[in-house]
């Protein structure tokens, strides 16, 4: 609450837009707030191991890009982004499948707000957008503000149940088809290959946008890797992509690659929030790949992430009791757990708190808040020491709560 030297209340006393008012504050937020707490192992967060942030390259590709480019790294820039990253990204991108252009790339703050140009370009109050259920809760609260409603698909081991896509694309008429493909937040699941080729030929068939966000596909540890939904689809597909997960997540460098003919209009939409994403961080960036130290590091990532998804799951193997499923992701940052129908997974986080160990529960990342069974672990900022004691907490927990 936002009061002065005199109680008042001024969230009370002024005027603030009906659309703030509706927004949630975010539940992951306030339950990273509790797992915070001295002592307490958490797999509440989605963040990296800042251990692993190239701070030393970092340094040096700063250094580099204040040598090189002068002022012109503290100065305005443009708002679509500084040309020679946009040009690295894409390139690498064509590397990688994904055939893309220059001018096919926004440079943008994070993913995140890839995803809330995306809300501001095309969602008017009532529109339905078709998610994953569940999806991610981010991408949730910026569709909230613009008071979008959801067309929820299920899943299985292969991503969105695509017949119930078609189902509800003819019921719903929805503007957007919004899915995270690799990796999924929060549930760790992958898109198959099959499944991709049937999404993209319903979102061309409906005209129907696919805002692919992706910032996990870099990070696999098994498996084949899959190419890209717009490796497949082109046009149809807006990719929302992030160095947040690859690099560090401080610098809110992402980008997205969309067709030419729209960038001008996110480009437009971005020039009301922030004018330019920040350019120093975007030559540190392009200097740090240009350097060829980005590939190394993700493999250092990968192998870091996969022993302690390893150790995770094991772990979960060798403790958990009977009736509680789990998915085991090929990537990523989180695997996602179902207790029976019958347990809250929101009514046992105090006292696992108590036990000092914590975790999101499911229901903010399902459109409806239901999913009250289900919970969300992330092992990617867990020590190993950390991993075993916290899941032998939790087996303990679940167990005494059967
Ligand atoms: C699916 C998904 N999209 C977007 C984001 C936000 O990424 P960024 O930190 O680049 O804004 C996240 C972060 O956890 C995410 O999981």
């Amino acid at each position: 609450m936002l009061v002065d030297q005199n109680d008042k209340v001024y969230t009370e006393l002024w005027k603030i837009s009906t659309h703030v008012k509706s927004l949630e504050a975010s539940i992951i937020r306030e339950i990273l707030k509790i797992s915070s707490q001295p002592g307490v192992i958490s797999f509440a967060g989605g963040l990296p191991a800042p251990e692993l942030f190239p701070m030393e390259d970092l340094k040096l590709a700063m250094g580099e890009a204040i040598k090189k480019y002068g002022p012109a790294v503290f100065q305005y820039s443009l708002s679509r982004g500084i040309t020679p990253l946009r040009e690295l990204i894409a390139q690498r991108a064509t590397e990688r499948g994904t055939k893309s252009d220059t001018e096919n790339i926004l440079i943008t703050a994070g993913g995140q707000q890839a995803i809330e140009l995306v809300a501001r370009a095309f969602i008017e109050p009532g529109d339905y957008i078709i998610t994953e259920y569940p999806t991610y809760v981010g991408a949730l609260q910026a569709f909230n503000y613009y008071q979008a409603r959801y067309a929820p698909v299920k899943m299985d081991d292969e991503g969105m149940i695509i017949d119930e896509i078609e189902e509800k694309i003819i019921k719903y008429k929805p503007k957007l088809i919004y899915t995270i493909s690799n990796f999924q937040n929060p549930t760790g699941i992958t898109m198959s290959e099959k499944r991709r080729m049937e999404l993209i030929k319903l979102g061309s068939h409906y005209n129907i946008p696919i805002i692919d966000d992706n910032p996990y596909s870099d990070i696999r540890f098994s498996g084949e890797r899959i190419p890209t939904l717009k490796s497949y689809g082109g046009d149809e597909v807006i990719a929302i992509r992030t160095f947040s997960k690859i690099i560090a997540p401080g610098l809110r460098i992402g980008w997205l690659n969309g067709p030419k003919e729209i960038i001008p209009v996110f480009e437009k939409v971005k020039q009301c929030t922030d004018l330019h994403t920040n350019t120093l961080c975007q030559y540190m960036i392009y200097e740090y790949i240009k350097a060829g130290k980005l590939e190394p590091h993700i493999k250092v990532i990968i192998e870091d992430y996969k022993a302690k998804r390893d150790l995770m799951v094991n772990t979960m193997r060798d403790n958990f009791p009977e009736g509680i499923k789990w998915t085991e992701p090929n990537g990523g940052l989180f695997l996602w757990v179902e207790l029976p129908q019958y347990m809250s997974a929101k009514d046992l986080l105090p006292k696992a708190v108590a036990l000092k160990v914590a975790y999101v529960y499911g229901s903010p990342f399902f459109p409806d808040g239901k999913g009250m069974n289900t919970l969300r672990l992330n092992y990617s900022n867990a020590t190993h020491k950390g991993i075993v004691e916290g899941i032998k907490r939790l087996a303990k927990l679940f167990k005494d709560n059967m």
